[in-house]
């Protein structure tokens, strides 16, 4: 309920407008997001890197509906790519197609995330589209299986959500390309017509789909905070003979700290999504459905502060 309620929440631009300059409601994001700046996410990424963890940068943002807001995106990621290999970080970038132009026209997307990939490709580093609700996944994973995988075959990779019930055959469909893949939970609030309602079976699915990816899949990305998840994907590992450089591990920004270290310090590969910039009610929103307690938890900091 709460959670359904947070989700909510999260798609009413109204509540945005009217929090983003509460000093308390910034302070909640700063748990989550590494400041709104690409200096701030940058120093983040460094800080990550100091520890042996990788990063996808993500600039903060959802679907747009001008046409110059999605070209000014596409141009600060062709900059944040610069400014990585500038100051050669181990860092990639994840990307939101509607952020793009993808809900002003599949084709406008479609243009302007090839440059973000050619500029990847340019530095030999990758663009993970993440995946949104439900409504956008076959125009994604058609977008990229046609006019943006071809080519560009180790710069570009998609994610796909144990929470929706067709996940397995994506799974396959994503192994039979040889494509990466960044497996995970599933952040949006969908109707149970198209994702499992007990988060039981969305477990179950998250682990059919993880062995098949590190069984049959190419350089799989791991992303969970699931304790119970990633035991079972160390094991697994160990059983089928897979090496620890064939896949990775991933977090978010913030959330698990210690976890992350420590599975850098029993040597697996993690990668942290760090996300910045001036968008972040949507995302923050989605964490704290995430975990309600989280709400308790940073109240609880911010006000020891
Ligand atoms: P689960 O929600 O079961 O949590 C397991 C445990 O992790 C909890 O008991 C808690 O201890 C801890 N935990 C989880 N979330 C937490 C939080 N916010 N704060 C503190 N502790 C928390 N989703 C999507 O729809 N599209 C996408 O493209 C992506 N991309 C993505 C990238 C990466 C790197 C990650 C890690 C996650 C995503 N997600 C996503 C979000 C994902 O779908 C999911 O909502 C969250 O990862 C939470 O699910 P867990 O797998 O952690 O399990």
């Amino acid at each position: 309920m709460l959670r359904s309620s947070l989700l909510y929440l999260s798609r009413q631009q109204g509540i945005f407008d009217f929090v983003k300059n509460v000093g308390f409601a910034r302070k909640m994001a700063s748990r989550f997001v590494a400041g709104e700046t690409v200096n701030t996410a940058l120093d983040a990424v460094a800080q990550l890197n100091a520890k042996g963890i990788s990063a996808s940068l993500d600039l903060l943002g959802e679907s747009v509906h001008s046409e110059a807001e999605a070209r000014e995106t596409g141009r600060q990621y062709l900059e944040i790519l610069d400014r990585i290999h500038a100051r050669t970080l181990d860092a990639n970038v994840s990307v939101k197609l509607t952020a793009l132009g993808q809900d002003i026209s599949d084709d406008l997307g479609v243009e302007i995330v090839r440059d973000v990939i050619a500029r990847a490709k340019q530095y030999d580093s990758f663009v993970r589209l993440d995946m949104e609700s439900s409504a956008y996944t076959d125009r994604t994973l058609d977008t990229f299986e046609q006019k943006l995988f071809p080519g560009h075959e180790n710069n570009v990779g998609v994610v796909l959500q144990s929470s929706l019930r067709r996940t397995l055959a994506d799974v396959a469909r994503a192994n039979k390309l040889s494509a990466r893949v960044r497996i995970c939970k599933g952040a949006y609030l969908e109707p149970p017509a198209v994702a499992f309602p007990d988060k039981a079976d969305v477990d179950k699915n998250y682990v059919a789909a993880m062995h098949t990816l590190m069984l049959e899949g190419r350089y799989p990305g791991i992303a969970t905070h699931d304790e119970a998840i990633i035991a079972e994907a160390k094991r697994f590992a160990k059983e089928k003979g897979i090496a620890p450089d064939r896949f990775e591990f991933q977090m978010l920004y913030g959330v698990r700290r210690d976890l992350q270290e420590q599975i850098v310090k029993e040597g697996y590969r993690m990668r942290v999504y760090v996300p910045f910039g001036s968008q972040w009610y949507p995302y923050l929103m989605r964490r704290l459905a995430e975990r309600p307690a989280n709400i308790a938890f940073m109240a609880g900091n911010i006000v020891k502060e």
